[in-house]
């Protein structure tokens, strides 16, 4: 797809409130993202209202069955929330920019806070399938960025520096929490690539010797953009598979979701605690 100019955006994404508002009066300060195997981590929101992606002009709409792709509103412990129930990959054959345009939607919405979950392979010979990583920094290994293109320099910086992309007063609640809930959670580094293979072990190896804990095919270009636009970020991942590269195994779908699944309460209750806390 051709790179888009910032007025096209703009008015595709004033198009697309446009439609969202037609039935959505919130101003959800909070946006999350589920992850892969992680949709019902919304069961804790009491919801006002939804909006299928395909009803919503310039969304993209999700190919992966495990996501069922809509948007959806309403109060989580006291604050206004929304949830993107179904997120997009690039290895579904999107481009940045679409993946870009769902947050660039929430932040016209007033999102001022990006949470986000994915399902991800662990590397750190310290964590065990099933643990939560709260994600303190990334590396970008996809092949593209979603800035790539025209800037709009009253939406966010041309050169956004990565400092404190991950906010730092979230790293520190999401540990209290965590703590308070008895939780085992581990921190680190989430490197991001296209996917959909997972990775040989001498891939494994690589990454790992890059400084990553923990490697999946999404996040990345969702937080970049979120960024961008200035938006604090608090990230989680769920280990749902082990990479070791000494030590590999055969990995199926059905075990990073059946992972996920069964994480997915502990994470639920994590993100709430994080919520209800947050100064928006
Ligand atoms: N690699 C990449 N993505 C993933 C993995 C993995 O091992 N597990 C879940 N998502």
């Amino acid at each position: 797809m051709a790179i888009q100019t910032w007025d096209e955006i703009h008015k595709q994404l004033d198009e697309a409130v446009a439609h969202i508002r037609k039935t959505i009066d919130s101003t959800p300060k909070v946006g999350i993202i589920l992850g892969t195997g992680l949709g019902s981590l919304v069961d804790g929101i009491e919801m006002t209202g939804t909006v299928g992606y395909e009803t919503i002009p310039h969304f993209p709409v999700s190919t992966v069955e495990s996501h069922a792709g809509r948007l959806l509103f309403g109060k989580l412990r006291g604050k206004d929330v929304v949830a993107m129930q179904g997120r997009f990959h690039f290895y579904e054959g999107y481009s940045f920019q679409q993946i870009a345009f769902p947050v660039r939607v929430m932040k016209k919405l007033g999102m001022e806070t990006l949470v986000v979950s994915n399902a991800a392979g662990g590397m750190n010979p310290n964590f065990v399938a099933g643990d939560i990583m709260l994600i303190k920094d990334h590396i970008n290994f996809f092949p593209g960025n979603p800035l790539i293109g025209p800037n709009d320099d009253s939406w966010g910086d041309r050169f956004p520096d990565m400092y404190e992309v991950y906010n730092r007063k979230y790293l520190a609640m999401a540990k209290a929490v965590a703590i308070e809930q008895g939780l085992r959670m581990q921190e680190g580094v989430y490197v991001g690539l296209t996917g959909p293979c997972l990775e040989t072990a001498a891939e494994y190896r690589m990454l790992r010797g890059f400084g990553a804990d923990a490697v999946g095919m999404s996040t990345v270009p969702e937080v970049i953009t979120a960024h961008h636009q200035k938006n604090r970020i608090l990230a989680f991942s769920i280990i749902t598979d082990m990479g070791l590269p000494d030590n590999m195994h055969p990995c199926s779908l059905d075990d990073v979701i059946g992972t996920a699944s069964k994480t997915e309460p502990k994470l639920r209750d994590l993100i709430a605690g994080c919520v209800e806390r947050m100064d928006v």
